[in-house]
């Protein structure tokens, strides 16, 4: 399938889901990278970045979808170069931005549906990723982005422009050497499981997070057999604690939502076997988890050693509820002067530095298995 007929059964799928979709504005969810923005980038070590996942790695892709799951709007990239909203769902650089600096690529990576794209930005890694995606295929087509397996068709498209361009050797030392970054999964379950009922009137946590870790080692072995050799996967953060958790489910003190939190531990565990287990089927090949969940707690326990006075709020709006649409201009009289003292940017994703710190605990940890 290429581009352009993804796209038309993307919309053709959203008609659908904008008539299904009220109001639940999509959540996605965050993963800190920390920002080694003094630092120069380290020797470069992979020849590319390939990013799947959802709106914590998404530079732009919603952009260029039919879906409501949106942010290339201001106050979204107000920090950013030129203070463009890009379609990242943050006031800055997203954790793929990160990595892709920390592994000496380059500062920025683009979203792959981006129209301008040279053969070099190819050739140097993209993002698939779409906010509002995740393991649950469910997920993505309730908000009408692109699922886990649109992002890999898009991906085998990629590859078709990098062997064409490149040569059939380049593409292949792209294809094993480069490295793979995934983020995705917070949507099912603070989005599919909690928020809608199709998914919890036939499964209970424990069957709906071992559904999700199926769907994640079928995507994990896709990518092996595709010929990706080093992956690097975040796990969910603690859900129950981004700011629009602790409103919907952390009663009137807006504590850390225990439910949320004890799903996306019971999945952590679950994915954590899963990379261990194709590890083992593939020993050529690196599947690692990265825990953000109790670096991400850590954080949240300890703002003032990490630089942050706000944890609890994002900077948008009140910081309570709005993401994606609901953070607007409109919202900018409550929206916070510097958001670098708040760890979430709007009600589900963490501010730019806040990923900045994640990103260089994760992603270095991560480099430090091929470098
Ligand atoms: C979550 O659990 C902790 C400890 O079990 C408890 O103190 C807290 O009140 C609970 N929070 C909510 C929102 O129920
Ligand atoms: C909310 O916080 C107040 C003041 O710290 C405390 O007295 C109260 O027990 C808390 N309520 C809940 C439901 O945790």
């Amino acid at each position: 399938m290429d581009t352009h007929q993804l796209i038309s059964n993307m919309m053709l799928r959203n008609f659908y889901s904008v008539m299904v979709i009220t109001t639940t504005c999509v959540s996605v969810v965050v993963f800190p990278v920390i920002s080694n923005a003094a630092g120069a980038p380290k020797k470069k070590s992979a020849p590319a970045i390939l990013v799947f996942g959802d709106s914590i790695v998404d530079p732009g892709n919603n952009n260029h979808v039919a879906t409501i799951v949106k942010c290339d709007f201001p106050p979204y990239g107000r920090d950013f170069v030129g203070a463009k909203p890009t379609g990242r769902f943050c006031n800055g650089k997203v954790p793929s931005d990160f990595a892709a600096n920390i592994l000496g690529l380059k500062e920025l990576v683009p979203a792959y549906l981006d129209p301008t794209l040279t053969l070099q930005d190819l050739a140097t890694g993209v993002s698939f990723a779409s906010g509002g995606s995740g393991y649950d295929p469910l997920t993505a087509r309730i908000v009408s982005v692109l699922s886990l397996s649109d992002q890999v068709e898009l991906f085998k498209e990629y590859l078709n422009k990098i062997r064409q361009g490149m040569g059939e050797e380049a593409a292949a030392t792209i294809i094993s050497q480069s490295a793979y970054l995934i983020c995705v999964g917070s949507d099912d379950i603070a989005n599919t499981y909690f928020s809608t009922p199709t998914r919890r009137l036939h499964y209970d946590i424990n069957a709906y997070t071992d559904l999700m870790a199926r769907y994640a080692s079928t995507f994990y072995e896709e990518l092996y057999r595709i010929g990706a050799r080093r992956i690097g996967v975040l796990s969910l953060p603690p859900i129950g604690c981004l700011p629009s958790q602790r409103t919907s489910g952390g009663g009137p003190n807006r504590s850390c939502s225990n439910s949320s939190n004890q799903a996306a531990q019971l999945f952590n565990s679950k994915l954590s076997a899963v990379l261990d287990s194709l590890s083992k089927t593939h020993p050529d090949a690196l599947f690692v988890y990265l825990d953000v969940y109790n670096r991400l707690t850590s954080i949240i326990h300890n703002p003032i050693r990490y630089g942050f006075e706000v944890v609890v709020k994002g900077c948008c709006g009140t910081g309570t509820i709005e993401a994606s649409i609901l953070c607007t201009s409109v919202s900018d009289s409550h929206t916070c002067k510097d958001a670098s003292k708040y760890l979430f940017w709007d009600s589900y994703h963490p501010s730019e530095k806040g990923y900045g710190i994640l990103s260089d605990m994760v992603i270095n940890e991560f480099a430090a298995r091929f470098m």
